[in-house]
Formats: structure tokens, C-alpha cells, sequence
């Protein structure tokens, strides 16, 4: 069974991003197709990159930086869980993903943001980075408004569409976590 990471993107104190991703969790655990954890950058500390060499190099020389390489090599998919900061993506999570390269190759990803207007201008960034990482992200993305799927723009209440949105894209992040197996080998 392929494994899953749900990638929480937002390290602020307060952050909405911890609540989308259990909800996300939540959902996906029903499942019995695909095994899902949930990864917090928050418990990985990661400075401000610091290695010597590029990651596509494959030399990393501090032990933030293998254990970062050794969780995230231990999945066959992604979904980033994202929020929209200056349209774009959070600092901390692009941070993170520039730490790794080989771990992330040939595997598939998918996107959930949120924002004022979805945060659709972050995943469209993401998937600019994801091309260079050889990442395959799906199409079908979840797109949370702070507007209607929060109360006060801070309660989490997403509409059973999103619920819907969420399933569609998980099927295809699975689905092309498994047909990317080959080329893991
Ligand atoms: C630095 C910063 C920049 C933001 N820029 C945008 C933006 O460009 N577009 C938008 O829709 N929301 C923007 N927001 C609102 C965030 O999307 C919203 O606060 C969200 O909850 C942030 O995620 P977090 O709570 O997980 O940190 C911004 C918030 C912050 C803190």
C-alpha cells in the first residue's frame, strides 16, 4: 500500500494550516487504499537552508537535514497542506522542500491551500517548483476560502463540496503514487 504524507505548510503560532491538515487527515484515514501521516514542519525545526552542496547533490552534512531527507523519503506521495502568503507559497515550507531533492523524484502530490481567494496562487507556484523536483502534481486541487470555509477566518468549516474536492484529489494522488512505483525502483 502506498504511504501518504500530509505536509502541514504553515509554522505561525496560531496557524490555520494545523486544522486543514486533521481535516484532511481525517477524511483520508477513512480510506483503505493508501496509508496517511501526518508531517508537521513545525517538529523539524529546519534553519534557513545551511548545507554546503545542492540538494540534487545528495550530500547532507547535518542531522536536521537527514532526518527532514529521512521522513520524507520514507513516502510514495504528497499533499501540501498550503497557505497563501504574498501569493505565493509560506517561506517555510518552500525552505523545506529546497533542503531535498532525490526524495521527492517520482513521486506524485496534490494541493490543499487556503486563503482569501483559496489560495490558488500559491499551488500555482508550488506546481512551478514541483516540474523541477520531478513531481508529478495532480489536477484536482482543494481551494479553501477564509471567507466561506472558516468562521471568523479562523474556525475551520469547509462546505461538503470541498469534502468532495478532497476526495477527487486524493483518488488521483494515489493513482499516480502507485504508477510512479517503477520508477522508484
Ligand atoms: C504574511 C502573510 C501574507 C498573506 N498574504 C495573503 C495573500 O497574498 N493572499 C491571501 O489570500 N491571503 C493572505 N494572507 C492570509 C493567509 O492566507 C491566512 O492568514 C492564512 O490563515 C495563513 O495561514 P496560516 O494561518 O496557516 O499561517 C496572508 C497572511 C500572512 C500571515
Amino acid at each position: 500500500m502506498i504511504k501518504v504524507a500530509i505536509i502541514i505548510g504553515s509554522t505561525r503560532p496560531g496557524r490555520n494550516g494545523k486544522a486543514v491538515a486533521h481535516w484532511v487527515h481525517d477524511l483520508a484515514a477513512k480510506r483503505d487504499d493508501a496509508e496517511f501521516e501526518l508531517v508537521d514542519l513545525k517538529d523539524f525545526d529546519l534553519p534557513h537552508l545551511d548545507e554546503v552542496m545542492p540538494a540534487a547533490v545528495g550530500q547532507y552534512s547535518h542531522p536536521h537535514t537527514q532526518a527532514w531527507a529521512t521522513k520524507i523519503a520514507s513516502f510514495d506521495a504528497y499533499v501540501f497542506v498550503t497557505p497563501e502568503y504574498n501569493h505565493s507559497t509560506s517561506g517555510a515550507l518552500k525552505n523545506a522542500i529546497d533542503f531535498l531533492y532525490a526524495e521527492w523524484n517520482n513521486k506524485a502530490a496534490g494541493f490543499v491551500s487556503y486563503g482569501s481567494n483559496g489560495g490558488t496562487r500559491a499551488v500555482e507556484h508550488l506546481r512551478l517548483v514541483m516540474g523541477e523536483l520531478q513531481v508529478a502534481d495532480v489536477r484536482a486541487q482543494v481551494a479553501l476560502s477564509l471567507f466561506t470555509d472558516f468562521e471568523h477566518f479562523s474556525v475551520l468549516k469547509p462546505s461538503v463540496q470541498q469534502g468532495d474536492a478532497l476526495v477527487a484529489m486524493l483518488d488521483q494522488v494515489i493513482a499516480w503514487g502507485r504508477a510512479l512505483r517503477p520508477l522508484r525502483k
